[in-house]
């Protein structure tokens, strides 16, 4: 990792010219959801791990207030005045964002040029997007000295995704981005924001990611379509539970009260919520008992009933899911992030990476079109 700081320090100068050395450098992780799926946004708990790969950023002051841009992945330089409030396209909407995002939290955020890089695959369902902004929200923290708290970062974060990147998206990815650990679970709870960091057992457990290189268009738009389905069977439930302020705080018989004032696709829709959630609980428990059998199954079970009930997955999700979830080793695999492509997180014995991967390699028809990327 120092490596890669280094690099893009030089990038830095390269990109900019020699001046102060960068004073802010930082990075922040992608993140694996182990379970807890569509869920962030009815205020469910999440239980996420973070990756050893993700986003870099360097900074360093200017006296004026101009921002300059860099990305080391991307050809392109911006160059902006801070006052002018411009929003470019692309990766650099992102660092921009985040100074909004700080201004709006009453910090006093001065000129910077800045130089990114980042090693997540973009659009896999791994936050390279949070990943970005929570790096960013770091090496700023640092330069003008802003005394943030992880959460705080993750707050600045969600806040400059969803107000001026303009992605509709739940905390948990910002909140994964900056609060999980390498190695350990976090159990994140997205209604009063309470987490803890579970150990995962190295010499029992591996977490395997799977890009099945497939990235789904209209992502946004299904997205913004399934949030729109859970806030109408919220409405649903409320017309007879007003007290109900989130599917979080609805059980299957409060749901199935509600039912003749929804349709079938709703229905559906705030049942998976509903499950998933007693999923997250049962999970942790049996992560905390070393019940990785268990663990599995609850995997499976999140698989079918997000391809089911939540229709976010594909026929190549679903197939890739069956047969690693057949391999020897392997405790359970399914689906992790938004969905409609992306990647498939398995949990497996030790040593069972590497004999899922030259499967993969060998005998899955067109496997080595998938990587693991951890
Ligand atoms: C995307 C969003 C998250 C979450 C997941 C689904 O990754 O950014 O907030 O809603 O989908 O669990």
């Amino acid at each position: 990792m120092n490596q890669e700081r280094r690099e893009l320090e030089l990038f830095l100068e390269s990109a900019f010219g020699r001046g102060d050395p960068a004073t802010g450098c930082a990075f922040a992780p992608g993140r694996v959801n182990l379970i807890g799926e569509h869920v962030d946004y009815n205020q469910g708990p999440v239980l996420p791990v973070a990756l050893d790969r993700g986003s870099f950023v360097s900074v360093r002051r200017r006296d004026d207030r101009r921002a300059r841009l860099a990305s080391l992945g991307f050809d392109q330089r911006v160059d902006v005045d801070l006052d002018r409030r411009e929003s470019p396209a692309g990766w650099a909407a992102y660092p921009l964002a985040m100074v909004r995002a700080l201004e709006d939290a009453g910090h006093a955020v001065g000129g910077f040029d800045l130089a990114v890089s980042g090693n997540l695959p973009i659009g896999a369902g791994l936050s390279s997007s949070a990943s970005l902004l929570v790096a960013c929200a770091r090496a700023l923290d640092q330069l003008f000295c802003l005394g943030l708290s992880p959460s705080q970062q993750a707050e600045a974060a969600f806040a400059a995704e969803t107000r001026y990147v303009g992605v509709a998206c739940g905390i948990m990815d910002p909140m994964a981005c900056s609060l999980a650990r390498k190695d350990q679970a976090l159990f994140f709870d997205c209604r009063d924001g309470a987490f803890e960091h579970l150990p995962l057992d190295p010499e029992a457990l591996r977490v395997v990611v799977i890009d099945s290189g497939t990235r789904r268009e209209l992502i946004a738009s299904r997205y913004n379509q399934r949030v729109g389905e859970c806030q109408q069977a919220l409405a649903a439930i409320q017309a007879g539970r007003p007290g109900i302020l989130s599917l979080r705080d609805v059980d299957r018989e409060t749901l199935e009260s509600a039912r003749s004032r929804m349709s079938d696709v709703v229905h559906a829709r705030a049942l998976h919520v509903v499950e998933e959630i007693e999923r997250v609980f049962d999970f942790r428990q049996a992560l905390l008992r070393r019940d990785y059998r268990r663990c599995g199954e609850l995997l499976g079970a999140s698989h079918r009933s997000l391809s089911g009930l939540f229709e976010a997955s594909t026929e190549l999700l679903d197939d890739l899911v069956a047969r690693v979830s057949a391999r020897p080793g392997v405790f359970g695999a399914r689906l992790t992030g938004a969905g409609w492509g992306g990647c498939v997180v398995a949990l497996v014995e030790p040593g069972g990476e590497i004999a899922l991967e030259s499967w993969l390699r060998l005998e899955y028809e067109g496997g080595n079109r998938f990587r693991i990327i951890h």
